[in-house]
């Protein structure tokens, strides 16, 4: 919620200046963990899901699906009792609160055959286009129709196809894969999305029973069954939030042990942040990212990309850190269609970027930032703006904070534990608080 009935909300409030130390222990991911809760529909027997992310999109996930008759239990490890579930019409109010409802497309109709999911509002990072999904649902036999706020599918039994998406889709992968496990035959998925979270949905499946071929390529084979079983799962590291915490380090300076992670997921970021003159060593489920805040940084460019390329999802954050690098530095963003509205917010701390067209921002670095108050547009740029905060002079306040709440476990208290002087504060809300958008 952006503020409470008292006309107060939460905000971040950070001086900036401090460097980290230490350690951070990063949480299950938000994007594996949403589409594994869906995939408990699946069967009748008990999922088990371990180091689950306590944020706001998971336990709005845990009502939709108690919303459709079943049982979500716990917080951190969450057991999913989906067996009674007799709902397959997905509330507009909880559903629309965030994109990734529209798995459930695929998990209902692989189910009942019969799907009800709100149109998700807004338009904050792109238009967030699901057309593939529908096409690849449409193939598999699903009669869909849609409206400006629903969609609805009904199927006999779906059947395996030859799906070919024409750029990999992260949401659309996992559509098509919860449709397909229980769908009759075969389906082959041409240009599959590979993220670390589309992988673990794939093993979670696998050990329901689902017969899954290419896992972690480009190309993924399903072999339908005829049911599925129950299965205890701990849900992959979040590579996003690890990457989030490595690109703070290494704007503010110090040195900071990542924890609970997986570097190998973070590839490309890591090089990048090592050209860019980090320091950092890799180990085994943890890395470290250490800079001397009088080694300055260099200016690197950027482009964004389908995994196993630089994250959309750490662009905003690489944008704050080029703020502080000697000279000028492009950031390209190829994934999402509009995802700079961090560029506003930055500048208002005094951050140099150009914005050109859809595509590129250019960033003038170094820039002097100040403390100041700020409105956080999305999740990821609230992210951004938390590491401009710590490397600005001064105090900011971070307004919409709910934003993060949304993806980051307790990214104050991680951050404040590691010496970020960033506290979580309540504030009298703005009287035009902008509108909801969700990623
Ligand atoms: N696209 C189409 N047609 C489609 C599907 C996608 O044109 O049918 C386009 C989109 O418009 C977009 C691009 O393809 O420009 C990539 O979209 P994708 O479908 O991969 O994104 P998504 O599944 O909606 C997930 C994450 C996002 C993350 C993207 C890209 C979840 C719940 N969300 O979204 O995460 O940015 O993949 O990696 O997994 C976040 O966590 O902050 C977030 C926004």
């Amino acid at each position: 919620m952006s503020s409470d009935v008292t006309g107060r909300e939460r905000a971040l409030r950070i001086t900036g200046g401090a460097q980290l130390a230490g350690g951070i222990c990063v949480s299950g991911s938000k994007n594996a963990a949403l589409p594994e809760m869906a995939a408990a529909l699946l069967t009748k027997e008990t999922v088990v899901l371990s180091n689950v992310p306590k944020v706001t999109d998971t336990s709005l996930m845990a009502q939709i699906l108690a919303g459709l008759g079943g049982r979500a239990e716990g917080a951190g490890t969450i057991n999913l009792h989906m067996g009674d579930a007799r709902g397959s019409d997905v509330s507009d109010e909880l559903g629309r609160r965030m994109r990734a409802t529209i798995v459930l497309l695929g998990a209902l109709l692989g189910r009942f055959g019969h799907a009800r999911v709100p149109r998700p509002g807004g338009d904050d990072i792109g238009a967030r286009r699901i057309e593939q999904h529908l096409r690849g649902l449409r193939q598999m036999g699903a009669h869909i129709t849609e409206t400006q706020t629903e969609i609805v599918g009904e199927a006999e039994r779906l059947h395996g196809e030859r799906i070919v998406f024409d750029l990999p889709t992260v949401t659309g992968t996992e559509n098509i894969l919860l449709a397909s496990v229980l769908a009759e035959g075969r389906t082959d998925i041409f240009n599959a999305a590979r993220e670390p979270h589309v992988q673990d949905l794939c093993r979670l499946l696998a050990k329901m029973g689902a017969r899954i071929e290419g896992i972690g390529t480009e190309r993924l084979v399903v072999e339908g069954v005829r049911e599925l079983g129950g299965a205890q799962h701990t849900v992959i590291a979040d590579y996003l939030e690890a990457g989030t915490y490595a690109i703070a380090a290494a704007a503010v300076g110090g040195e900071l042990r990542i924890e609970c992670s997986r570097p190998e997921d973070l590839d490309v970021v890591l090089l990048k942040l090592e050209q860019a003159g980090a320091r950092v060593e890799v180990g085994e489920g943890s890395f470290r990212v250490g800079r001397q805040a009088r080694v300055p940084l260099k200016p690197i460019d950027m482009s964004t990309w389908t995994f196993p390329g630089f994250p959309t999802d750490l662009q905003a954050q690489y944008m704050a850190l080029m703020t502080q690098a000697d000279g000028e530095s492009v950031i390209s963003e190829y994934v999402h269609e509009n995802r700079f509205q961090h560029v506003r917010e930055l500048a208002k701390m005094g951050a140099g970027i150009t914005v050109q067209g859809r595509i590129h921002a250019i960033v003038h670095g170094p820039c002097r930032l100040r403390g100041t108050d700020v409105s956080i547009p999305d999740i990821r740029s609230g992210a951004a703006l938390v590491i401009a905060a710590m490397c600005a002079e001064g105090d900011s306040l971070l307004r919409n904070s709910w934003h993060v709440d949304r993806g980051y476990e307790d990214m104050a208290g991680k951050l404040a534990s590691a010496g970020a002087r960033i506290e979580s504060v309540w504030v009298d809300s703005e009287a035009t608080a902008p509108g909801h958008s969700y990623e």
